[in-house]
């Protein structure tokens, strides 16, 4: 089995949503790790309701550098081959995103590269665009730039609003991320150039 670690700070459907996806064996991979660096947070009663390994990691009161190294020892510990970003409210470093390269992903709320950073949805409801999505990326070291796996449009209605868009984004979310995590983990991702080819599965 595939290993996956996952980093989170919120609410943590997409969590969910892996987890899931790995109990129905549609992930391609096994869960073996939450990270979370706010105590507290909702992501870690997902964790701790499926009976997933979950560690809290605070950032506060401490380095960038000597908090991602905690976070990396926790992720090798486990020997986790892929990990996955699930709302992770934290900046990675260059460094960190290099030590992981090729083996990094995060779900954003938008059809990258429109609407990068927060508020995704919001930002795209207030452009007025008529179609909006959700983006499952690699992660490299330029914010929501990097190669894409896997994407969903999502139709902007004339009476939604923001919230309403960001409900029907994030279904589309929890639908492409598990997906993209087992095209990656079946080895069906192939970079060319900033293009990723993904294969169909069987
Ligand atoms: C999602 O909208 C994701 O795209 C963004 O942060 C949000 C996390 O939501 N990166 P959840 O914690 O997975 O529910």
């Amino acid at each position: 089995m595939r290993r996956v670690g996952v980093l989170a700070s919120g609410r943590g459907s997409n969590l969910q949503a892996l987890l899931a996806a790995a109990e129905s064996g549609e992930l391609g991979g096994t869960v073996v790790l939450v990270v979370c660096n706010l105590p507290g947070a909702p992501a870690l009663a997902v964790a701790e309701r499926a009976g997933i390994p979950a560690r809290v990691l605070p950032h506060r009161g401490r380095g960038r550098e000597e908090h991602e190294a905690e976070v990396h020892a926790a992720l090798r510990a486990e020997d986790v081959e892929l990990v996955c970003l699930a709302g992770y409210l934290r900046r990675l470093s260059p460094a960190f995103v290099r030590a992981w390269s090729g083996r990094l992903l995060n779900v954003h709320p938008s059809l990258l590269p429109a609407f990068p950073g927060l508020e995704a949805q919001r930002q795209a409801w207030e452009h007025g665009v008529k179609v909006s999505g959700a983006t499952v990326h690699f992660v490299t070291e330029d914010l929501d730039a990097g190669p894409i796996v896997a994407q969903e449009a999502v139709p902007v209605r004339e009476d939604d609003s923001p919230e309403d868009l960001a409900r029907r984004i994030l279904e589309a979310e929890h639908r492409i991320y598990p997906r993209a995590v087992r095209a990656v983990l079946e080895g069906r991702c192939r970079l060319e150039g900033r293009r990723v080819r993904v294969e169909e599965g069987a």
